[in-house]
């Protein structure tokens, strides 16, 4: 069972310069919400309630006015500043006391998830005892990505960070469920020519033991990159279109957490104090 999660939310952002020069660009806006909600509400979705979120030095304060410690989500938030983007597996040192002896779930906090299968396929794989579980997706654009083989029974055969050619079309998602051997092994891992631990050489490590599996989320689901500006306005635009169709909000983690029953009516009368009066609050009138 995984009952903790973390969100790397640190990195420079680069890519998306100038926007990201003094903001973080988990806190940019996709659509009508800052990009952390959308990882942290596939966290909720899983169940998952006790959150570490790794933010760059100095950016704490920022991330705290979003989601303070003290929160109306039902949430236990705690906070740990990266000095130096190190790469993912880096999440499992600095989080080494956050976890202590459980299993662990990692998102990053650019990652977009949605599709009605993936709230089941979560809480299926929440269950996790020992090993790694990775979360594939087929993608046009492989060679971005850390990309997987697997044969008929969906175990992984091969994993290649951005391979230059690739047969596979799997992407390795932003989501990795982890037993606690994450930390010891990532403590074992060195840095590549990119200067940073890779998370493929970690889930190596669990694949070269037997101990790695991988579930697929199809074509009914749809993971979005937010790397670039275009892919982040691509995916802001999906939201766009989905949430206007439909008048539902994806990604309220008020709601999911009401949902949950990990917060009460008076909860959600306290978060639209707190986000003030705009659309956000209106749906969460509408919910009540
Ligand atoms: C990282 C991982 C890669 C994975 C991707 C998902 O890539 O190294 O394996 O497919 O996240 O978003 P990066 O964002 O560091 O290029």
């Amino acid at each position: 069972m995984i009952n903790k999660g973390i969100i790397l939310a640190g990195g420079m952002g680069t890519r998306m310069s100038p926007l990201t020069k003094a903001v973080n660009k988990q806190l940019l806006p996709l659509y009508d919400k800052p990009l952390i909600y959308y990882p942290l509400s596939i966290l909720m979705l899983a169940g998952i309630k006790d959150i570490l979120i790794i933010v760059n030095q100095g950016q704490l304060y920022q991330f705290r006015k979003l989601l303070p410690e003290k929160n109306n989500l039902g949430l236990k938030i705690q906070y740990k500043e990266q000095k130096f983007p190190g790469g993912l597996p880096e999440a499992f040192l600095i989080g080494e006391k956050f976890i202590g002896k459980e299993n662990i779930a990692l998102i990053l906090g650019d990652n977009f998830f949605y599709g009605q299968s993936l709230t089941k396929i979560l809480k299926k794989n929440i269950k996790l005892k020992s090993g790694a579980k990775i979360f594939l997706h087929p993608v046009k654009n492989p060679h971005l990505y850390g990309v997987a083989t697997i044969d008929k029974r969906n175990k992984v055969t091969k994993l290649v960070e951005k391979p230059r050619k690739s047969r596979s079309n799997l992407a390795v998602t932003g989501l990795y469920f982890f037993d606690n051997d994450a930390i010891r092994f990532s403590k074992t891992l060195r840095k590549s020519k990119r200067k940073e631990l890779e998370i493929i050489d970690l889930l190596n490590k669990y694949k070269k033991k037997n101990k790695l599996k991988a579930e697929l989320i199809g074509r009914g689901g749809t993971w979005l990159d937010t790397g670039n500006i275009q892919d982040f306005y691509t995916a802001s635009n999906y939201i766009a279109a989905i949430e206007n169709r439909q008048g539902l909000k994806i990604a309220c983690l008020e709601e999911i957490s009401l949902k949950n029953k990990w917060i009460v009516k008076d909860n959600i009368i306290k978060a639209i104090k707190f986000y003030g009066n705009c659309e956000y609050s209106k749906y969460l009138k509408s919910i009540i």
